[in-house]
């Protein structure tokens, strides 16, 4: 029987209150309203991300929410104006949505998009849907919407613009990992570290006459061949800048984490050194200064937290270094850069989503998975029934899991 135009009564797990664990219950999942698309999601995995949004100390968020925003799932239904998927589709919902129409869509230089915007803070954004109502209710109370997708129920509505075809052949087990993490940390070596603007020289013919013009492009976006990496922080993310880095044909790859639980699989992904800042008797970029004869040309701190922070932009070179901020840690007290950091030739740049327009780039990422061109396989360490969510948000804060995907 079809479910089209009709409320779906479903399991969700809800988040009532900060603090607390998930609660499994049963919602009703509203029909999607014009250019809303509703989901059955297959697969979802745990990020940092959701767990911070409950944590005491974070202070934007809003209950009771649904969480989730890295999954994949088959679209249900559609409502009136969708034209980019339908029925069947497999898809994976965007945190970073692309409108196509705003000024930064419009531009090859970000994957920001003003739809992200809606509220101030962009971890607990896009809490309801463009009109303002959620499609979630339970025990006869709304329900607010996470991040444009919240993933953490078996059916969900997101906005057309928050969401991405993919084939039909996909792993949707696996694949989901592409809708945060393994983009995140990917995209933030791939697209995201600048290595400085080079010039080319371009000629252009004007009423004929031939004028000479200097173009300043940005021809380098990404680590470089040969380059040195610094990488802090070895979750889903750091682990994908990894992979990222060795990718782009780094050839240092220095992988730092406070828990040497992560560094085998460090290793195995391609990085060529590993440290705990615990084990050592000096600040880790005091160590990695000495380790490259000066410093790296790349650091992606993919752990957050201004000690993380401090220590990448530390260990990043003079002249050409580029220090990549991805990760975000709750109660933060931010970092401070002095004006010498900056004069000497450093770049501070930051990522959402690894820089990737999804709509366009989720695709292309898919084909690059089956190609082999990465592992994404080795990023999940356990999958578990939906049920367990709580289970797996322990085996996260307990540092067990890199991902952990939860099936319905
Ligand atoms: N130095 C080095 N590593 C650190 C530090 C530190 N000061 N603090 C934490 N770490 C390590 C943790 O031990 C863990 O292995 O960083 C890793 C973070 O991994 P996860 O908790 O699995 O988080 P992940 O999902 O990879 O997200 C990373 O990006 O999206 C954000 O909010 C998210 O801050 C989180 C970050
Ligand atoms: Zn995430």
């Amino acid at each position: 029987m079809s479910t089209k135009g009709k409320v779906i009564k479903c399991k969700a797990a809800i988040a009532w209150e900060v603090g607390k664990p998930l609660c499994i219950e049963e919602v009703e999942v509203a029909p999607p309203k014009a250019h809303e698309v509703r989901i059955q999601i297959i697969a979802t995995a745990l990020c940092h991300t959701d767990a911070h949004v409950i944590h005491p100390k974070f202070t934007e968020a809003i209950f009771p929410v649904v969480l989730g925003h890295e999954a994949a799932g088959i679209v249900e239904s559609v409502g009136p104006g969708v034209t980019s998927v339908k029925p069947g589709d497999k898809v994976i919902p965007l945190y970073t949505p692309q409108c196509r129409k705003c000024k930064f869509c419009l531009s090859p230089r970000t994957n920001f998009c003003t739809k992200l915007s809606r509220v101030k803070n962009p971890i607990a954004d896009q809490e309801l849907m463009e009109d303002k109502t959620s499609r979630f209710t339970c025990k006869g109370k709304p329900v607010f919407h996470f991040m444009g997708t919240s993933t953490f129920s078996q059916y969900t509505v997101v906005s057309d613009i928050n969401l991405a075809k993919i084939d039909d052949d996909a792993n949707l087990e696996k694949v989901c990992l592409l809708g945060c993490g393994f983009s995140t940390g990917y995209g933030a070596a791939i697209n995201t570290a600048k290595r400085g603007s080079q010039v080319r020289k371009g000629k252009v013919q004007l009423f004929d006459v031939a004028v000479v013009l200097e173009v300043s492009w940005r021809l380098s976006w990404k680590v470089t061949p040969g380059s040195t990496c610094a990488v802090f922080g070895l979750g889903g993310v750091g682990l994908s800048a990894v992979i990222g880095c060795k990718v782009a044909g780094a050839s240092r790859i220095i992988a730092v984490d406070i828990n040497r639980d992560k560094f085998t699989k460090a290793k195995a992904l391609g990085a060529t050194d590993c440290l705990s800042p615990s084990d050592l008797h000096k600040p880790v970029q005091e160590v990695i200064v000495e380790m490259t004869d000066g410093r790296v040309d790349f650091a992606l701190d993919c752990a957050g937290g201004s000690e993380a922070m401090k220590a990448a932009l530390e260990c990043t070179t003079v002249g050409w270094g580029s220090c990549t901020l991805i990760g975000v840690a709750i109660d933060d007290k931010g970092l401070t850069v002095s004006l010498m950091d900056l004069l000497t030739g450093r770049t501070i740049n930051g990522t959402l989503f690894g820089g990737w327009k999804g709509i366009d780039s989720i695709p292309k990422l898919i084909t690059d998975y089956k190609n082999k061109k990465f592992n994404l396989d080795a990023l999940v360490t356990h999958t578990l029934p939906f049920d367990k969510i709580n289970e797996a948000f322990d085996l996260m804060y307990q540092g067990k899991s890199i991902r952990t995907v939860l099936l319905f």
